[in-house]
């Protein structure tokens, strides 16, 4: 592949989509590695387009499509998913190649309408089960509500035996490696991970629906192409394994402890928790808001069995950073937690009560009192820290078997 050329990816698909070397925030997701917006091109009668590409990068991807074909040459586009990293410049192409047609689900059809004001003649709704033929290939459709989107679908090209699936099976990482044994298994785990973690997880119960209904269909996948990231060919089983499991959000025997601190004393407190779960067998994540972003914690919380939050009180609420992630981690609805509370405070102590109500809010039960402590912890507090992790931990080994 050289400067804005197309990647073949088998005989009828080349991949011509974009690398977003210096994206690091993604409606608040740290996407610290960037990422890709993939589109893809099926040459076959009818020369499709299956997806495009974030609006400043029209001309990058139009000029991979041009290494390979007139852009004028193509005849269908289809969107699978509406967000605007996929559709941004959906507009300018179509105006610039004038496709016979256009598809997308019904909700996409409506999405499209309602973020570009298309006519409604423009788009043509189709449905999972529905497919359209391409000439010696077909491209068939499976709607998957909610993942991420209403309007999310992905399609399957039966020729090629390639599945588009949009969102589904990214990950954000910007690479020259198109392929996913190109990439170091652990970079690969670790943003997959947590592209679930930040996108998926309040889906999660759909995503378990979808891995039935694509193990009923029996697709025999060679490629599978999501529109993030590395398209999966030689492990296409295992990101299919790690969805599924991902998506239960099994007990485990690991703990998270998220705090802040304002003169050093819930950060003791939360070394005193650690301590406790430690010695319980518990491996233990320690999170201080500081110096860790949102969307990490939302990945660490992903395989966890324990959620345990510190905040001092300052002005009668929860440190900011605390009600940040807070707030993010309510969205995505962590399922299969156990909590534990605690602070310290001058001359109120509102910041326990209120992580307490979210907590609530987010259906995970607490293991035990809050702590909530006077200025500087003494030696006692310490301990009554340490029985906290050592009563959580407890909790786990009972709710987790190993
Ligand atoms: Fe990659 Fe939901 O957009």
């Amino acid at each position: 592949m050289g400067p804005c050329t197309a990647e073949k990816l088998t005989d009828k698909v080349y991949w011509v989509g974009a690398i977003d070397w210096s994206v690091r925030d993604f409606h608040g997701y740290s996407t610290s590695r960037g990422s890709t917006y993939n589109a893809f091109l099926v040459v076959d009668d009818k020369v499709t387009l299956i997806d495009t590409v974030k609006k400043p990068f029209k001309g990058e991807m139009l000029a991979r499509v041009a290494s390979v074909i007139d852009p004028a040459q193509i005849d269908y586009i289809v969107s699978n998913h509406s967000e605007m990293d996929h559709t941004g410049c959906l507009p300018e192409v179509i105006n610039q190649v004038k496709p016979e047609k256009v598809f997308a689900s019904s909700m996409g059809k409506k999405a499209l309408e309602a973020h570009f004001h298309f006519d409604e003649q423009l788009i043509t709704p189709v449905r999972t089960g529905e497919s359209i033929a391409l000439g010696s290939s077909n491209l068939a459709f499976v709607e998957t509500r909610m993942l991420h989107w209403p309007d999310s679908m992905v399609s399957y090209l039966d020729s090629e035996k390639v599945m588009f699936s949009q969102d589904g099976f990214g990950m954000h990482l910007a690479t020259t490696e198109r392929y996913d044994d190109q990439i170091d298994p652990y970079v690969l785990k670790q943003e997959a991970e947590k592209y679930f973690a930040n996108i998926l997880l309040p889906f999660s119960p759909m995503v378990t629906g979808l891995m039935k209904k694509l193990d009923e269909l029996g697709l025999d996948i060679d490629l599978l192409c999501p529109d993030h990231g590395p398209i999966w060919r030689s492990n296409v089983a295992g990101i299919l394994e790690n969805w599924k499991e991902w998506a239960l959000q099994k007990c485990s025997r690991k703990a998270v402890v998220i705090y802040d601190t304002m003169w050093g004393s819930t950060a003791k407190m939360a070394e005193a928790i650690c301590d406790g779960l430690v010695e319980k067998g518990i491996s233990v994540k320690v999170m201080p808001l500081a110096s860790s972003h949102r969307s990490d914690v939302a990945t660490a919380v992903l395989d966890s069995g324990a959620l345990i939050a510190g905040s001092p009180t300052i002005n009668g609420q929860m440190f900011p950073r605390m009600a940040d992630i807070l707030t993010y981690l309510k969205g995505l609805k962590p399922k299969n937690l156990v909590g534990g509370v605690f602070g310290s405070y001058g001359w109120s102590g509102e910041a326990v009560k209120h992580i307490e109500q979210y907590f609530a809010d987010m259906k995970i039960p607490l293991t035990g009192d809050s702590l909530n402590i006077n200025y500087v912890p003494r030696d006692e507090d310490l301990r009554k820290a340490r029985e906290m992790g050592l009563t959580i931990g407890m909790d786990l080994c009972e709710r987790c078997p190993e």
